[in-house]
């Protein structure tokens, strides 16, 4: 049985649904959190060439295959290897589909974290302070009330379906994201102690720069951000009609996704050394105390020092946390959704529901073997899965697909001769670049 395939109703739809993915708690807390550990201007040099260099065609691969087979991710990699082995793409698509749930498994944790810290506000704005005060405290219950909580948002969205509600709520979202962030820059720079972050992230020390776990560390951080290697750009990508120009779309999306993330930079690094001035201990020997400290200690308690205001701005800042999270969980979730409804023949709310459930009891055992998975399925994920699903797709895009080169032929056809550079970069530079960061992983660990 074929079934009639949900699709975005237009270019701008699909920008920012992917957007809306890429866009998430990697930028505005992974990013500022990275870029403060690692000397500040140098990771961010770094983090903007690695993103041109090995990200942005990562990006495109991943969203041309899911544009070219317009099917979920496992049948789109199944399809584009038909030539050499069908059965070894679908079982690259299912490893990325297990991405996908370890991938849901901690976020939606830490998302709930938001969530708590958003409502704690609010309920010190309403003088709740108990309530307040509990909501904002580190416990197992409050993960276990705040983690279904926040995977029930995101499957009522999924559940509405592409055009309804992907489409539509992050056309809503993604602008008020921006806002509320430039609200907060211009808050912060104006406090005293603003003016060194700014220095700090803006001049790089080019003598770190080449410094072999800063670039990883960036490359993580660039493919997290991106959402690439899981296959939830590849199925925004098999939602838009087919043959669109998608070099310019993956393009805007690299841009907005790069530049919320310098933005959120701009709000957090200035925001620590205003903490710093104002007699908090933020770096020890050059590294932040604790990465969790950053946002759920140091900035709180720099909200909380402005007074009543303070409680708004933190209101803000982790609902601004959270709408971000919520749209980055939608496309990972619709990963394992598609592949049901179309390979399986679910229906939508009987596949996001079965989604939810397998994500609720993944999150359940990382909540309660807390110090023993939530960092090991994260580094597992963004240091092995991601960049391996990202080499297989610049392996697949360039040499096997067909056993050809479709993005060879598309320039013959076309006769557009930047278009052969870029299949032949994709060809060669790529995977060596790529295996060349490999290998330096695999000698520092
Ligand atoms: N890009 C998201 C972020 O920066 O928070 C995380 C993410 C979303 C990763 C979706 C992977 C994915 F499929």
């Amino acid at each position: 049985m074929s079934i009639v395939r949900d699709s975005f109703h237009s270019r701008i739809g699909f920008v920012l649904a992917a957007a809306g993915s890429a866009i998430g708690l990697g930028n505005i807390w992974g990013f500022p959190t990275q870029a403060a550990n690692n000397g500040g201007g140098a990771f961010l040099f770094v983090y903007l060439i690695v993103t041109v260099l090995l990200a942005l065609p990562a990006l495109y691969a991943e969203v041309y295959i899911g544009n070219q087979a317009q099917k979920n991710p496992v049948s789109a990699l199944g399809d584009a290897c038909k030539g050499v082995s069908e059965n070894l793409g679908r079982k690259v698509g299912l490893i990325g589909l297990c991405g996908a749930i370890m991938m849901l498994s901690f976020y939606t944790i830490v998302a709930g974290w938001m969530l708590a810290h958003a409502l704690s506000s609010l309920a010190y704005l309403f003088d709740a302070s108990e309530i307040a005060s509990w909501l904002s405290t580190s416990s197992i219950q409050r993960n276990l009330m705040f983690t279904p909580i926040f995977i029930l948002l995101g499957a009522g969205i999924i559940h509405q379906g592409v055009n309804a509600g992907i489409e539509k709520w992050s056309a809503r979202l993604m602008p008020v994201l921006l806002i509320m962030l430039i609200g907060l820059i211009i808050y912060i720079l104006n406090q005293p102690g603003a003016e060194e972050g700014l220095k700090v992230y803006l001049i790089p020390d080019f003598s770190q720069v080449t410094d072999p776990k800063l670039v990883i560390s960036a490359m993580g951080q660039a493919f997290f951000s991106l959402s690439i290697g899981v296959g939830g750009m590849m199925v925004y990508g098999s939602y838009m009609q087919k043959g669109k120009d998608i070099g310019k779309l993956v393009l805007s999306i690299t841009a907005l996704d790069t530049v919320i993330a310098f933005l959120a930079g701009l709000l957090i690094i200035p925001a620590l050394f205003v903490a710093q001035a104002a007699g908090q201990e933020v770096f020890q020997g050059g590294h932040l105390i604790g990465e969790g400290q950053l946002i759920f200690n140091i900035l709180p308690e720099l909200f909380n020092s402005m007074g009543h205001v303070g409680l708004f701005v933190s209101f803000a800042f982790f609902s601004l946390l959270s709408i971000a999270a919520l749209t980055s969980t939608i496309s990972s979730t619709e990963v394992p959704v598609s592949y049901l409804m179309e390979d399986k023949t679910f229906s939508r709310p009987k596949a996001t529901w079965l989604v939810s459930a397998i994500v609720f009891c993944a999150s359940m055992l990382l909540i309660i073997f807390f110090d023993h998975l939530f960092g090991l399925v994260i580094r597992v994920l963004t240091t092995i899965l991601q960049p391996l699903s990202c080499l297989f797709y610049f392996i697949v895009v360039g040499w096997m697909w067909n056993r050809g080169n479709k993005l060879r032929d598309k320039a013959l056809q076309e006769g557009r001769k930047w278009l052969t550079l870029w299949g032949n970069y994709i060809r060669f530079v790529c995977p060596l670049l790529l295996s060349i960061v490999f290998v330096n992983v695999a000698i520092l660990n």
